[in-house]
């Protein structure tokens, strides 16, 4: 394994998910879908939804709350806050301020990571950077999502999809070759059609033509995301594997974004790892973006599916689109 002189711990995890379940049996009643369909089709049997007037910001500083009592740190000790959504509560301020205030850790700065479904390994990689320059010392990656609110129930092929969420770390540095120890992110622009919200934004402010057509909902091309989705997460996942000095014969976890279940099989197929060493969650949640890895993340640690010496690969690919892959011990 590549050495580092110093490495970004996982010190500890939470999660929040909304407690209202939206089953497929739910959907059948909205829109001209089958169970069956999306099951064969996506793999997810339910995801959370979160009530009206809950925001990201509700879900992060939650799942937060949990990630910082299990490290015994208080919000005081909290030297940096960065939020990976793609839901985030406004365009401004960032999400992360509003946690911040929530929290009330006034010695940290805070600010957002727009890199979708990729955002939680965006977090963790800039993380890393800015701790090991020595600025900071502990530091909450929160993913956070409410996609059901930027979500068209009109619009069979995406409502199926998505699902609302957060997921957080407590990391600091260490030197004993546990944590993070290897990164690879990438993006391309190019492809930024396949999937994004018109309207809302500069390129299009809100307007009663916008609202009447559902420009403020995600669109998406699936099929063609499909493609790229499989080659980026394949491309992040080998990359970050040879950086890392380690084989897939090392992996003991493959933590791969829950987007659909046949783009997990067909990464796990070409990278040659073995299914019971992959975690899957997407059954229950659906497509949480951001909030998708820290959450299976937390479940994993939670069940004992690894400890101190695994080696963890995390995989994901977002709009943008982007991508990103991150190895990480214990
Ligand atoms: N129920 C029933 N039928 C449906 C549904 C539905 N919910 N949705 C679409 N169909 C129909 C289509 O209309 C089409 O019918 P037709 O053949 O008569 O035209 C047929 O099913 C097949 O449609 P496809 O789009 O080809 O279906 P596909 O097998 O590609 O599955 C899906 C669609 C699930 C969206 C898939 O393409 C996918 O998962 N793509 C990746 C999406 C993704 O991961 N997005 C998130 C990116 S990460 C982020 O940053 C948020």
């Amino acid at each position: 394994m590549r050495k580092m002189d110093c490495y970004l711990k996982i010190v500890s995890s939470g999660i929040a998910v909304p407690e209202k379940v939206l089953t497929n049996q739910d959907l059948e009643k909205m829109i001209d879908t089958s169970d069956e369909w999306i099951i064969s089709r996506t793999g997810i049997r339910e995801r959370r939804i979160s009530a009206p007037g809950v925001a990201s910001s509700d879900l992060g500083t939650d799942a937060a709350r949990m990630a910082l009592d299990s490290a015994g740190l208080s919000p005081q000790e909290v030297d940096l806050i960065l939020v990976a959504t793609a839901s985030g509560d406004h365009l401004f301020p960032s999400t992360a301020c509003v946690i911040q205030k929530n929290l009330k850790a006034a010695r940290a700065t805070a600010f957002d990571i727009s890199a979708a479904c990729s955002g939680f390994l965006f977090g963790l990689t800039v993380a890393h950077s800015l701790m090991r320059v020595g600025h900071y010392r502990n530091a909450l990656i929160i993913g956070a999502e409410t996609l059901t609110k930027i979500t068209d129930y009109k619009d069979r092929s995406t409502c199926i999809l998505f699902g609302d969420g957060a997921g957080a770390m407590v990391v600091t540095l260490g030197n004993d070759n546990k944590g993070l120890f290897a990164s690879h992110l990438g993006s391309d622009g190019r492809y930024t059609d396949l999937l994004n919200l018109p309207a809302g934004g500069t390129r299009l402010p809100a307007t009663a033509e916008t609202i009447r057509e559902h420009q403020h909902y995600i669109k998406m091309e699936g099929n063609e995301l499909f493609k790229v989705a499989v080659r980026s997460m394949e491309e992040a996942a080998k990359i970050a594997l040879e950086k890392s000095g380690l084989t897939k014969a090392d992996i003991d976890l493959l933590i791969p974004h829950q987007a659909n279940i046949r783009i997990i099989n067909s990464l796990v197929k070409r990278l040659g790892i073995d299914e019971d060493r992959v975690y899957i969650n997407i059954d229950r949640y659906g497509n949480t973006s951001a909030a998708s890895i820290p959450i299976a993340y937390h479940e994993a640690r939670s069940k004992g599916l690894f400890d101190k010496d695994s080696n963890i690969l995390m995989v994901a690919f977002g709009g943008g689109i982007t991508w990103g892959g991150v190895l990480v011990r214990g």
